[in-house]
């Protein structure tokens, strides 16, 4: 791409008119993303101007986001991605620490988003997209919702689903029209903390149902559905978070039929589901007529479109609707347009299938790097759960000890909802470092901190 020769608009000043060319160009693909640009000599002599024009223009198109300078390589089109992913909540004390405390879904393997939007750009029926649409989605994505879902094994008509803004706003969503404020809904005892925050929304009172290595016990559930009455269960029986277990058939069938008996309606969370490679049946193929199925594509696609899917029982969609209505009128239409672009041309499966293969080669270097640790993970799993060897009583402590030696992980504390203490355990994710490398780098300092004495924490002054 070096011979890029833009043609300048007259009346305007020539550097702002080469930015104004290279945006116009970037836009309708004549210029490529990762291409590289003439350098400024070449440029100025090419379109006779001097070479502080062009330096003031790459000035600006570097500011405003159209190109990025990379030392002794040149200038190319296009922002960098960043070494490391944003860190969100869990702020200053990681900075500089390898990030194996967040499930980013492995964004370096996200979709190529520029030949979707020109496709778009293309579409005669484009104004579509800018129109209010039914609160729960157009035909077409709710369509689109649908053959996703039923990639997840559950066969569900269109009109049983609705299109929610990801899937924390299908909690949102979903939970309201369960549950009144100050009613209980039971998960298990170390669960989502997205729950804990639609619950303090909602006004709702949490109760954790204890685990083993295969999701939710039975009879544990059965007791706390006579004491506490609860509104709903919400649960994530495949690659559960945090615990990474994955529930078997029989087990899923075991609470399906006592949430029948107690008339408990199931908020089954799939969002890791289409990591497994033969994953046992969704809850809600089990029992659809009280469960309700969110299929949120942010971990195997993108997080950032913003769209997930929920198969409500027949019946439930009205209400469904008019709390997306109460809460953001509906999910942007361009969003859901461009997945359901990706669900058409297979761009949504492809993504899929890179993500599985990645996290099952990073599944292959935290067991390489924690060969003696008592971890369970998926074989393609974002995240493992690590209980703690009996020298460290305490999850947080260890995350401390981790954190000292330049890696974060996130404690069991961050997720119990239990009663008495949280295990002795952290959660790590493997999917928020850009590079395998830096994962790696992230576990040998993980593994030299199980080598550490607890000792009695940081030395105070
Ligand atoms: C179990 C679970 N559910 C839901 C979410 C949030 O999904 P979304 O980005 O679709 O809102 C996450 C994110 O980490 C999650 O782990």
């Amino acid at each position: 791409m070096t011979i890029w020769k833009p043609s300048l608009q007259r009346g305007k000043a020539r550097y702002l008119a080469i930015v104004d060319a290279l945006a116009d160009d970037i836009a309708s693909g004549k210029v490529d993303t990762g291409s590289r640009l003439p350098t400024q000599r070449d440029l100025a002599l090419r379109l006779g101007v001097s070479v502080g024009t062009v330096t003031r223009a790459y000035a600006v198109a570097e500011q405003r986001g159209l190109i990025r300078g990379e030392t002794g390589r040149g200038t190319f089109v296009g922002t960098a991605p960043p070494e490391e992913l944003p860190i969100g909540d869990l702020g200053d004390s990681v900075r500089g620490s390898v990030n194996l405390g967040m499930t980013w879904p492995l964004e370096s393997e996200n979709p190529d988003l520029a030949p979707t939007l020109r496709k778009l750009a293309r579409r005669p029926d484009l104004a579509e997209l800018l129109r209010y649409q039914p609160n729960t989605g157009t035909t077409r994505h709710r369509e689109a919702g649908a053959e996703w879902i039923a990639r997840h094994g559950f066969e569900v008509p269109a009109e049983c689903v609705a299109i929610t803004a990801g899937t924390q706003h299908a909690l949102t969503v979903v939970l309201s029209t369960l549950a009144r404020p100050g009613e209980t809904i039971l998960t298990e005892d170390l669960t989502y903390p997205g729950l804990r925050a639609v619950a303090d929304f909602l006004g709702l009172k949490l109760a954790g149902v204890p685990v083993d290595d295969e999701g939710l016990l039975p009879d544990a559930l059965d007791s706390l559905c006579r004491q506490r009455k609860p509104a709903a269960l919400y649960c994530v029986p495949s690659i559960q978070n945090p615990t990474a277990t994955v529930m078997p058939n029989d087990r899923r069938e075991t609470i399906a039929r006592i949430a029948k008996r107690h008339g408990l309606r199931i908020v089954e969370d799939a969002i890791h589901h289409r990591l497994l490679d033969d994953p046992p049946h969704p809850i809600a193929s089990i029992a659809p007529e009280f469960t309700y199925f969110l299929a949120g594509p942010s971990k195997t696609v993108a997080g950032g479109l913003r769209v997930a899917w929920v198969a409500a029982p027949r019946g439930a969609i009205e209400r469904l609707a008019q709390r997306t209505w109460a809460t953001t009128w509906m999910v942007p239409p361009l969003t859901a347009e461009i997945f359901a672009e990706w669900i058409d041309d297979g761009t949504a499966e492809a993504t899929l299938e890179r993500k599985r293969s990645e996290a099952a080669a990073r599944v292959a270097l935290l067991r390489s790097a924690l060969p003696d640790a008592d971890v369970t993970c998926a074989p393609a799993g974002y995240h493992a759960w690590l209980r703690l060897p009996d020298a460290w009583d305490s999850g947080a402590r260890f995350a401390e000890a981790a954190e000292r030696r330049g890696v974060a992980v996130t404690p069991a504390d961050a997720f119990w909802v239990g009663t008495g203490r949280p295990p002795a355990a952290v959660r790590i994710s493997m999917s928020a470092p850009r590079t395998r490398a830096t994962l790696a780098e992230g576990l040998e300092r993980l593994a030299a901190t199980l080598g550490d004495s607890p000792g009695i924490g940081r030395p105070i002054v």
